[in-house]
């Protein structure tokens, strides 16, 4: 007998579905599957409560089932699915939206997903420089694809060597690949000189989110910028979590540098499969989507009213600048309250993140370099997860997962939230103490 609803449900699953879930980064222990999301709050199959910060990964920004959204949706799809010829006026709306909002963004195209986004937005650099390689960072994810899926969460042995992460790659796009450390200037610049005429585009998300948690220092955005100037590479921002979550200009208006392209998804239609590839427009007409274009740009599915739909609304519900406000104010505090329960229970943590993120690691600072993220405590970082999600929080149970405060979020589920840190990190430690498993 399975223990859960939820574990019956997955056993049922894995018969038809390899592994039971559809993307494996969903497997979870203890095992769960959600039948209602609804603002901050999860429930899962069994009727327990979540106050919920996994959010899909970052996917939804404005609490789950957003009424607007949804009720918005609703109506556009009445009469509008997809026609696949021309283009709708919802869709020129959100192209004018995303123009209007995003600093470097002279022209837009959408399409379905992040991954789709960097792989076109590299396919597109390799076209107008007629370059092949690219350069990735240690630590960053930039989607599915062979010419990224290298060196993200490698473990210490392979950090500094080739580490592709699936089978099924092409060496060839491997080896195109180039990574660099993170923060790390000089290793760009030396890297570029090595190749010198050979780097078609520096991808990375300016705040290295999937490391978790690595702000740009001071002077690393503005430095690549100069150097892709200087050696004539695309500079693409990956605002796939970024944008629209750090504010509707992305992180790009922060920081105040301007990439040539931008890659946006997740957070920008609360759940609907939207992404984007934006940028100069000199670039932007390359794709074939122009009659003078010259880079293939296509997908049956870009640009389907339930997407758009939700974009525009999420975007307009933005606009007023009241979310990002109560969301960064809430980060500040989430991230303040770990580092003190931190310091209270005794353990060396670190709690990175920005904005909306906050992600509380098991290990002395600085969090600078995806160096410094191997000396978090893996082993404790899990058990605290899961005695966390035990108690009614729902921080994905994995090693380095980022977790996302969102506008459904109350100062009060902060506070409580973290009383039930403070008693879940105290179990994991009372528990790791004894050799009890997690
Ligand atoms: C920064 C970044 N870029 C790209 C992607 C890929 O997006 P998707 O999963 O929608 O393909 C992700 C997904 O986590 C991401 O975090």
């Amino acid at each position: 007998m399975p223990a859960s609803l939820s574990a019956a449900l997955l056993d049922r699953a894995a018969a038809s579905i390899p592994g039971g879930v559809n993307t494996c980064r969903r497997r979870s222990e203890p095992r769960l599957c959600f039948r209602r999301g609804r603002g901050a709050y999860l429930e899962d199959l069994d009727g327990r409560r979540y106050i919920d910060y996994h959010a899909a990964y970052g996917a939804v920004f404005l609490g789950h089932s957003h009424p607007v959204v949804t009720e918005r949706v609703a109506a556009a799809i009445a009469d509008t699915v997809l026609f696949g010829v021309g283009v709708t006026e919802a869709e020129v709306r959100l192209a004018e939206k995303i123009v209007e909002h995003v600093p470097s963004i002279e022209q837009v195209v959408v399409c379905n997903s992040g991954s789709e986004a960097t792989y076109h937005a590299i396919r597109l650099a390799r076209g107008v420089t007629g370059r092949e390689k690219i350069i990735k960072f240690q630590g960053c994810y930039n989607g599915f694809h062979d010419y990224v899926l290298r060196n993200v969460l490698s473990p210490a042995a392979l950090v500094g060597e080739r580490d592709p992460q699936s089978k099924g790659m092409l060496d060839a796009a491997i080896d195109a690949t180039l990574v660099c450390r993170f923060n790390d200037l000089e290793d760009v610049r030396a890297t570029l000189a090595q190749h010198a005429g050979e780097v078609a585009a520096v991808i990375l998300e300016p705040v290295a989110h999937n490391a978790p948690g690595l702000l740009p220092v001071d002077g690393f955005l503005e430095g690549l910028r100069a150097a892709c100037d200087e050696h004539g590479s695309v500079l693409i921002f990956d605002e796939v979590i970024t944008g629209f979550r750090h504010g509707l200009g992305g992180y790009q208006e922060i920081a105040g540098v301007r990439p040539d392209l931008t890659t946006l998804g997740k957070a920008f239609a609360n759940g609907f499969p939207l992404a984007a590839v934006g940028g100069r427009r000199e670039l932007m007409e390359r794709y074939t989507t122009n009659p003078d274009g010259d880079v293939h740009y296509g997908g049956t599915y870009n640009g389907n009213a339930a997407a758009v739909e939700a974009g525009l609304a999420t975007i307009e519900l933005l606009e007023d600048g009241a979310v990002h406000e109560h969301v960064f104010r809430l980060g500040a505090r989430m991230r303040a309250g770990l580092e003190a329960i931190g310091r209270r229970a005794g353990v060396p943590v670190t709690v990175g993140g920005f904005g909306s993120l906050f992600v509380l690691c098991f290990m002395e600072g600085p969090l600078v370099s995806y160096d410094d993220v191997l000396r978090n405590d893996t082993d404790l970082f899990v058990r605290y997860r899961r005695e966390l999600v035990r108690r009614g929080i729902f921080e994905m149970p994995e090693s380095l997962g980022r977790s996302h405060i969102g506008a459904a979020h109350t100062d009060d589920d902060i506070d409580r939230s973290l009383v039930v840190a403070e008693d879940s990190l105290s179990a994991a430690l009372d528990a790791r103490a004894v050799g009890r498993p997690s």
